[in-house]
């Protein structure tokens, strides 16, 4: 595999449909990677712009989002230094702030040679040279050059599925029209499939139940450890009149105080270092540090072997 097509350390939380959780999910895991002392960006690829309101108090988010000079398309278009563009949080990370322009630095994406790897070559490249280690992206909703210029750059996502009805079809259409025929251009990882937002049990006839199955029927390999439930659950489930031995809890569970910490622009870890949901963003930052670190040693066979 050629090196320059290697995805740089990082993870773009994905699925085409809105509300199920991506942008938490990252902030979430975000933090947990710099909590293993490692120098983590967020960027807010997002013309809602949601991230970048959340994260910064009202008169810095309306200079950033406003600010005609110095945003995201610049930097990819060469007129910036990335690095002038960073706010650093409280909890450590820096966030790369979406902007209201985002619509035009899609255009001009359009409108130039090979514009997809821009943000990849402009922006990632550039930061990581300058020590920052990984780069997760929250991507627009919907499709769009702007979602595979994110996986352009770092190659690897996150998908999370919420217990709402047609989230497994919105993974479906993601691997169908996103994943698929990126995959003919570079190597997609697909670092973990996650549930997220499940409510307490999975009992008979719930949409939990159903996520759990199908996830576990038909995408189990990339299901987090904690979201495995065992098959012969199922059937069990399946025999009406049988009682459960053990009602399975498969995570990320739904926790207000997630919900709550979001609301107020933090990490649940920060919020509420006692939510019991946090080893989950765990084992999920160990997963991505894991997937950047396997392609490293990889790209290093390549180069030396
Ligand atoms: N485990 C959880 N428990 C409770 N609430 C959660 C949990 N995870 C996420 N949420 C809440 O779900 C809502 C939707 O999450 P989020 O905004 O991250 O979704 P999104 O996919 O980024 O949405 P959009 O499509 O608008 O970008 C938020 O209010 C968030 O606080
Ligand atoms: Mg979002």
């Amino acid at each position: 595999m050629p090196v320059d097509i290697q995805g740089l350390p990082g993870v773009v939380t994905a699925l085409q449909k809105g509300g199920v959780t991506k942008t938490s999910l990252g902030l979430n895991v975000a933090e947990r990677i710099a909590a293993q002392d490692n120098e983590v960006v967020m960027i807010d690829l997002d013309h809602d712009c949601h991230l970048t309101s959340l994260l910064l108090d009202e008169e810095t988010e309306q200079g950033v989002l406003n600010d005609d000079d110095a945003h995201i398309g610049k930097a990819m278009f060469g007129d910036v230094n990335p690095e002038d563009l960073l706010i650093e949080t409280d909890f450590g990370i820096h966030l790369l702030p979406s902007t209201n322009l985002m619509g035009e630095v899609v255009d001009r994406m359009k409108n130039t040679t090979y514009g997809v790897n821009k943000l990849r070559h402009e922006v990632v490249v550039p930061l990581h040279e300058q020590g920052y280690d990984y780069f997760l992206i929250d991507p627009p909703g919907g499709e769009g050059q702007m979602l595979d210029a994110a996986f352009a750059a770092v190659q690897r996502t996150i998908i999370p599925i919420t217990p709402e009805a047609g989230t497994v079809n919105g993974l479906a259409r993601l691997l169908e029209r996103t994943v698929q025929p990126l995959r003919n251009e570079f190597p997609v990882d697909i670092v973990a499939i996650t549930p997220n937002r499940m409510q307490e049990t999975i009992s008979r006839d719930s949409s939990e139940q159903q996520i759990a199955r199908d996830l576990n029927e038909s995408f189990r390999d990339y299901l987090p450890e904690y979201a495995k439930v065992d098959l012969e659950v199922f059937e069990t489930i399946d025999k009406p009149g049988e009682r459960l031995m053990e009602i399975p809890k498969p995570g990320l569970r739904k926790r207000k105080s997630i919900n709550d910490a979001f609301k107020n622009g933090q990490p649940v870890a920060q919020y509420d270092p006692e939510c019991d949901q946090i080893e989950h963003f765990d084992t999920l930052a160990s997963m991505v540090i894991e997937s950047c670190k396997a392609e490293q040693e990889q790209g290093e066979v390549a180069v030396h072997g």
